[in-house]
C-alpha cells in the first residue's frame, strides 16, 4: 500500500477516536447518573479503587501490546532466517510470568477486599433512615424523629446516615452513584447502606434491579441539606398538616382527598378535628403529608424535565397508569375542576 494510503487511514481511525472522545464527555457532564464524580467518601472509595484497577490493568494491557508488536516484528518470517531459539521448558521465565500476574492480583485483591469490608454496614451511631421499596416507589422513613416521606432521601451534609433498607414486594437496588454503590432492597430482610455527601446537593438515584413494569420509572433523590437546614427541615416535617381553611379551593381539594378514594392508600397526618387519616397497610402509598415540600413525585420521575409541577401534577391525577405503566394508584376519573381543586390543596401541604 502506497505511504499517503496508510497515513490516510490512520488519520482517520485518529479522528473517529477523537469524536467519540467528545461524545462521552459531554455524555459525562450531562449525566445525572455518573459514578465519574464521586461526592462521598463511600463513592470516592469505590472510585479510588476503580482508578487503581484501572491503571494495573491498563500498564499491563500497554506491556502486552507493545511486547506483542516487537515480537511480532522482530521474529517475523524473513527469506533465509533461521528458526528463532525455542523456549520450551525454561524454567525461570515460567516462573517469572507466573509470580509477576500473582503479584500484580494480591496488589489489587488487598485494597479491594478491604474496601468490601470497609464500605458493608453502617456505623452504629450513624442516624437511621429506613427506605422500603415498593413498586414503584421509595418510602424513607426516620424513625427517630417520626417523619415518613417519599422519593427524596434527606440527609444532613458531612455526616454519616445510615439507610436500613428493605423492599414490601419484590427486589429492588437502591443506587445513587455519586454517594455510593448498589445494594439491593430485599423482602422480609434489612440491608445496610451507608449514605454521606461532603457537601450540601442534589443527587440523583435509581432503582438499579428489575423489579416489573415501571422499574425504569423508580427513582429518587438524594438531598443533602447543611446540617442546619437538616434540623430545619425535620423540624418543619414534623409538624401536622395544617387544614385548608374551609370554603378555600385548597378545601374543595381536600374534600376531593377525602371522598374520592385517595385515602384508601395515602395518609395524611393531621392535628386536632378529623385526626390522622392512616389507611390499611394493605394498599400502602406514600404519606402526602407535606407534600410540596417534595421537589419530585410519583417515583421521583415528575416533573420531567422543563415541565411545571402543575401540568405534572394534572397529568398524573388525570391517567396515573398512562404516566407510569402498571401504576397501583388508578384512574379514578376525576373531573378537571376536581383535579384543579386537588392540586390546589397538595401544592398548598408544605
Ligand atoms: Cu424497583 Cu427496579
Amino acid at each position: 500500500m502506497a505511504k499517503s494510503g496508510r497515513l490516510g487511514r490512520v488519520l482517520t481511525l485518529l479522528g473517529l477516536a477523537l469524536l467519540l472522545g467528545a461524545c462521552s464527555l459531554v455524555e459525562i457532564e450531562d449525566a445525572a447518573l455518573t459514578s465519574w464524580k464521586p461526592a462521598g467518601p463511600n463513592a470516592e472509595r469505590i472510585d479510588d479503587l476503580f482508578w487503581m484497577v484501572f491503571n494495573i490493568a491498563a500498564g499491563v494491557f500497554a506491556f502486552v501490546v507493545v511486547a506483542l508488536i516487537v515480537i511480532v516484528v522482530r521474529f517475523r518470517d524473513r527469506s533465509g532466517a533461521k528458526e528463532p531459539k525455542q523456549l520450551h521448558g525454561n524454567a525461570r521465565l515460567e516462573v517469572v510470568w507466573t509470580v509477576i500476574p500473582a503479584l500484580i492480583l494480591a496488589t489489587i485483591a488487598v485494597p479491594t477486599v478491604q474496601s468490601v469490608f470497609d464500605l458493608t454496614g453502617c456505623d452504629p451511631d450513624s442516624m437511621r433512615i429506613q427506605l422500603t421499596g415498593h413498586q414503584w416507589w421509595f418510602e424513607v422513613q426516620y424513625p427517630d424523629y417520626g417523619i415518613d416521606t417519599a422519593n427524596v432521601v434527606v440527609i444532613p451534609a458531612g455526616e454519616e446516615a445510615c439507610l436500613e433498607m428493605t423492599s414490601d414486594d419484590v427486589l429492588h437496588n437502591f443506587w445513587a452513584p455519586a454517594l455510593h454503590g448498589k445494594r439491593y432492597l430485599v423482602p422480609g430482610q434489612f440491608t445496610e447502606l451507608r449514605l454521606e455527601s461532603y457537601e450540601p446537593g442534589e443527587f440523583w438515584a435509581h432503582c438499579a434491579e428489575y423489579c416489573g413494569l415501571s422499574h425504569s420509572l423508580m427513582r429518587a433523590r438524594v438531598l443533602a441539606l447543611a446540617p442546619a437546614d437538616f434540623q430545619a427541615w425535620v423540624e418543619a416535617q414534623q409538624q401536622p398538616a395544617v387544614l385548608p381553611a374551609e370554603g378555600t379551593q385548597a378545601w374543595e381539594g381536600y374534600q376531593v382527598f377525602v371522598n374520592k378514594g385517595c385515602t384508601q392508600c395515602h395518609s395524611y397526618r393531621v392535628d386536632g378535628e378529623g385526626g390522622n387519616i392512616v389507611p390499611a397497610d394493605a394498599f400502602n402509598g406514600p404519606d402526602l403529608t407535606h407534600f410540596a415540600s417534595r421537589n419530585v413525585f410519583a417515583g421521583a420521575v415528575l416533573p420531567e424535565y422543563g415541565e411545571s409541577r402543575e401540568d405534572a401534577l394534572r397529568r398524573w391525577l388525570a391517567d396515573p397508569p398512562s404516566v407510569k405503566p402498571g401504576s397501583y394508584m388508578p384512574n379514578l376519573a376525576l373531573t378537571a375542576e376536581e383535579i384543579d381543586n386537588l392540586i390546589v390543596f397538595l401544592e398548598e401541604s408544605r
